[in-house]
């Protein structure tokens, strides 16, 4: 199974951070091609592949990790997503409810992976940033 990476900004550069360190080999792609990402995955070790988007839209698990609108952009990327897993990691945070038919946007960003498997995922916030909530859970759909 392969998996890769679309964005290369905070979320998704610590997504491939965790790759490495579980040495678990992981394609990162975003707009501006892969040399824009080689110094960042050379300094996270062989296991962080620098991709075009195209190549990177291969993986059998793609984590979309681009700001909420750009999901449109990747989606029509790719050609079909059936059989794909798709793990959404973007917030919506910002974008209006209208905007949004009031669906939780993971059910806008599915609407648009039509075919995948999506699992929407959501960074855990250790308590010591948020006092009042113990964990924050990992929602999957
Ligand atoms: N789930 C959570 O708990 C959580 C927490 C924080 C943030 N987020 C969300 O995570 C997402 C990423 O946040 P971030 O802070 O990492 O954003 P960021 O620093 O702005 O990085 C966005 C990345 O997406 C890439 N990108 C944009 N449009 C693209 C497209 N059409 N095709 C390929 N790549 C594209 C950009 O490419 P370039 O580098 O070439 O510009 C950039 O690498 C956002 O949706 C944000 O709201 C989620």
């Amino acid at each position: 199974m392969t998996s890769s990476i679309i964005g290369s900004g905070s979320v998704g550069a610590a997504i491939a951070r965790q790759f490495a360190r579980s040495g678990i080999t992981v394609g990162i792609a975003n707009t501006r091609g892969p040399e824009s990402i080689a110094s960042m995955a050379r300094e996270l070790g062989d296991k962080v592949v620098p991709l075009t988007l195209q190549a990177a839209l291969e993986a059998d698990v793609i984590v979309l990790a681009v700001p909420f609108r750009a999901h449109c952009d990747v989606a029509r990327a790719a050609a079909n997503w059936k059989g794909k897993v798709v793990i959404d990691a973007t917030n919506a945070y910002g974008v209006p409810l209208s905007e949004l038919d009031s669906l939780p946007s993971s059910a806008i960003v599915a609407k648009a992976f039509s075919g995948a498997s999506l699992v929407k995922a959501s960074i855990i916030c250790p308590p010591r940033y948020s006092p009042s909530i113990p964990s924050a859970p990992v929602a999957v759909e």
